[in-house]
């Protein structure tokens, strides 16, 4: 598809007039302070819980579905707006009760059932902060985040409890578990309680705790290149931002139905999966499964979705599924489709501009930003391959290693001022981590990008090593930890491989220790043993066993050239490496 070539979008596309009429004109004159009033503030104080849901009930919006929850098996549950903010006072209640206060961490290692969005709303709304996990997660992978955070409770299922209950010991702030089963007698140890029975009896009132705007609402651990992931925590005042982007670039209207597929492992399914999104008003499928195609396309026809918020490897599944798997479903519903998370290959814009008739819209941002920074929106034109133009509000720019700013066409470091109401608010309990962030009054990004002539950003890649695998951010570092872990192996170097349908796949390269060699056998045996301490989109699809490893004078293993060998390219200057 030509880059250069803008696609238009028709009012019959729209269907409805955009939320953001004139981009220019608001970009112009934006200034947060003045869109509070799109959100409720009690003396200058707020909850983002209660943003979202409670203040819908003083309004049409009080019985209108929120959660539209499709499980396996075609099980569905409906949650108006009233019936949300019941059930998640109840847990706050609950919460409460075991003695969660202001500024405690309250882990959620659930699937996407709906106790895992009504007990976010709950945490949120007494103060504590609402930490998720992947329920993909294997025990290393939730200590590292658990010890780290200090957390005090973790809400989770019969099915999943035994991953805590294995390092439970090393957990010294955790004081219960609450467990979520679908039978009345599940085995419970000493710390842990029936999510049900606990909640049964609460009160469906709750009178929610109001914060400064620069408390802690809710944290995430993400990857950096170095390592274990952070805690990147973020405050209530970053619901105005999810809000506006919920609004303006999604283009959440009352009449949508919306559907986000991202799991709130992942900072897409919170600020779009519960907070922003909520804020704005949607009606929201969650679905519970995994990918399915059939499944997915059912969803969109039944549900009769108007806008539908995905990842570019989804799409490419999609897309390698073949167009047969579409014909026997309906999607005239479809009017505004987004994608997020990592580079979107203008074929998949042509994709869904064959197939369902419209384009996706590329945005950018991070877990760090809280909120899109950069995105393309309905009333704007797309150029395929681009992310779009910085939101209102955002002060983006391309700078060199001096941070010089660079004119278009020049490749750069994506920076940004900062203060937007999303930015991060600290690295949990690790203030150089946050510090390195920021230099020279610019918020670093990682992420090398160009700027044309007209404004549109393009993304060039990573300025580290930090790999992208189907819009999942890993740190090179985790899985060679996990890997050396192994007894098997003695080093290992973890690189991100270009792929088609993933963006990139981890490829591992390892020294055996003496006594092994490599067979079939060792390999599975690797590949278990990483899945099981990381979470499956950690493990190495490749794995490659070298005599060696380069490295650094001082020994550190160099991921540069492993990559510019495995990709045949030129491996620059190596003067700095151990030749011996
Ligand atoms: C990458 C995701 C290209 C980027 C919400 C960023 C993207 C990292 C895009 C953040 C995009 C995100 N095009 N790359 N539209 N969106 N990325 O924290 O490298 O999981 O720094 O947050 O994903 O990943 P994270």
């Amino acid at each position: 598809m030509d880059q250069s070539k803008l696609i238009n979008k028709t009012k019959e596309q729209l269907k409805i007039e955009p939320n953001l009429i004139n981009y220019e004109a608001t970009a112009k004159d934006f200034d947060y302070k003045v869109m509070e009033q799109e959100i409720e503030f009690v003396d200058g104080k707020l909850n983002a819980a209660y943003n979202a849901v409670d203040r819908h009930l003083k309004t049409d919006r009080k019985d209108k579905p929120a959660l539209i929850w499709c499980g396996d098996d075609n099980q569905e549950k409906i949650f108006t707006f009233e019936q949300l903010s019941k059930f998640s006072n109840k847990i706050a209640n609950a919460l409460v009760k075991l003695g969660a206060q202001k500024g405690d961490r309250v882990f959620i290692f659930l699937p996407r059932i709906p106790e895992l969005y009504a007990s976010f709303l709950g945490i949120v709304k007494t103060g504590a902060i609402a930490a998720t996990l992947f329920a993909a997660f294997g025990p290393e992978a939730l200590s590292d985040r658990l010890a780290d955070s200090g957390t005090k409770f973790v809400i989770t299922t019969s099915q999943l409890k035994s991953r805590v209950e294995e390092i439970f010991d090393d957990l010294k702030d955790l004081q219960k578990v609450l467990v979520v089963s679908d039978s009345e007698d599940c085995e419970l140890t000493d710390y842990e309680i029936d999510f049900n029975k606990l909640i049964a009896d609460e009160s469906e009132e709750f009178d929610t705790v109001m914060m400064d705007p620069k408390d802690s609402c809710f944290m995430l651990y993400t990857s950096g290149t170095t390592g274990k992931p952070k805690g990147v925590v973020h405050h209530h005042y970053a619901i105005l931002h999810e809000h506006l982007t919920a609004k303006w670039v999604l283009d959440v209207h009352d009449s949508d139905v919306y559907w986000c597929t991202a799991d709130p492992g992942w900072v897409t399914g919170i600020a779009y999966g519960i907070l922003g999104i909520w804020s704005a008003g949607a009606t929201s499928i969650v679905h519970e499964g995994r990918f399915s195609a059939k499944e997915w396309y059912g969803i969109i026809d039944k549900h009769k979705v108007s806008i539908w918020y995905t990842a570019p490897t989804a799409i490419r599944m999609l897309m390698k599924e073949g167009v047969d798997e579409l014909k026997s479903f309906d999607f005239s519903s479809l009017r505004y489709l987004c994608s997020v998370g990592e580079p979107l290959n203008p074929e998949a814009i042509k994709w869904s501009l064959d197939n369902l008739g419209l384009p996706f819209h590329d945005n950018y941002w991070q877990t760090e930003t809280g909120g899109i920074v950069i995105a393309n929106y309905p009333n704007m034109p797309i150029k395929p391959g681009s992310m779009g133009k910085p939101f209102p509000g955002i002060h983006a720019a391309i700078v060199d290693e001096d941070f010089n700013e660079l004119p278009p066409g020049e490749e750069g470091n994506l920076v940004m001022k900062p203060g937007w109401p999303s930015m991060m608010k600290e690295v949990w309990n690790n203030p150089e981590k946050f510090n390195e962030y920021f230099k020279k009054g610019w918020y670093i990004t990682g992420d090398r990008v160009k700027v044309d002539e007209d404004g549109y950003f393009w993304f060039v890649g990573r300025a580290d090593d930090v790999i992208n695998t189907a819009g999942h951010r890993v740190g090179p570092f985790e899985v060679e930890s996990a890997l050396i872990e192994h007894p098997a192996v003695c080093e290992a170097g973890v690189i991100g491989k270009p792929d088609k349908l993933f963006g990139e796949i981890i490829k591992a390269f390892i020294v055996l220790n003496k006594g092994y060699t490599l067979n079939d056998e060792l390999m599975v045996d690797i590949k278990k043993f990483i899945k099981k301490h990381l979470s499956g989109h950690a493990y190495p699809k490749e794995i490659e066993v070298r005599d060696s490893l380069p490295k650094t004078r001082s020994g550190k293993i160099v991921r540069r050239l492993l990559k510019a060998q495995e990709l045949g390219e030129d491996t620059g200057d190596t003067s700095t490496l151990d030749k011996d």
